[in-house]
């Protein structure tokens, strides 16, 4: 893997990365998107079975058209699970926030603990893309809507795989808010 240039830290990293919901029009390269894939499988991953496959979206119809159907199943499912949080910034306007790139990290459907492999492959693969000055966002909220028959054909996702963690990537046009997180909960500590 040819690493790329960069001057942060991996705490700078962790800390800086933040979920980017506004984007350039630039285009994420090929070169740039390949680098991101490569940081995402050198992930851990468990009895190194490196279960997962990508899905790499830049179509803007086909973008579209996932989030239109993609929003209402999404609503659905917060209904049914009675969720009393605000999701208007999730469902306003297109679920991808207009990114230019949809990265679809899949796992396989068997095997040992494939799920746990793509999220954590998902996170290597966004702090990649920080620090090579992109921004990311997991899409979460179009899951529900990955899975259906219809959409896999169109993705291209295969049998024995299922659609684990949708991540857009792009140039972010405006700087980040800060973040902020509770202190650890430290539930024991045995010595
Ligand atoms: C499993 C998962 C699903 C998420 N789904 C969405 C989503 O559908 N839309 C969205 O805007 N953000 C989504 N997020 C991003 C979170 O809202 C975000 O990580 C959180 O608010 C903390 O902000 P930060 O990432 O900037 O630190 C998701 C995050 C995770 C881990």
């Amino acid at each position: 893997m040819q690493l790329p240039e960069s001057e942060q830290t991996i705490f700078e990293t962790i800390l800086g990365r933040r979920s980017v919901r506004s984007y350039s029009p630039d285009k994420v390269e090929a070169n740039v998107l390949k680098t991101l894939l490569e940081a995402a499988v050198w992930a851990p991953t468990a009895m190194h079975k490196e279960p997962w496959g990508f899905v790499i979206v830049q179509n803007k119809e086909v973008l579209q058209n996932l989030s239109d159907l993609a929003k209402p199943l999404f609503i659905e499912e917060l209904k049914k699970s009675g969720a009393r949080v605000d999701f208007s910034k999730y469902i306003d306007g297109n679920l991808f926030y207009d990114a230019g790139t949809l990265i679809i990290i899949c796992g396989k459907t068997n095997g040992h603990l494939p799920v746990a492999d793509c999220w954590v492959a998902a996170e290597n693969l966004m702090l990649a893309a920080c620090a090579m000055k992109l921004g990311s966002c997991i899409v979460g909220s179009a899951l529900p809507a990955m899975n259906l028959p219809e959409v896999r054909s169109t993705l291209g996702i295969p049998m024995g795989f299922t659609a684990i963690a949708p991540i857009i990537i792009g140039y972010p046009d405006a700087e980040s808010a800060p973040g902020s997180r509770k202190a650890p909960l430290i539930l024991k500590t045995i010595t």
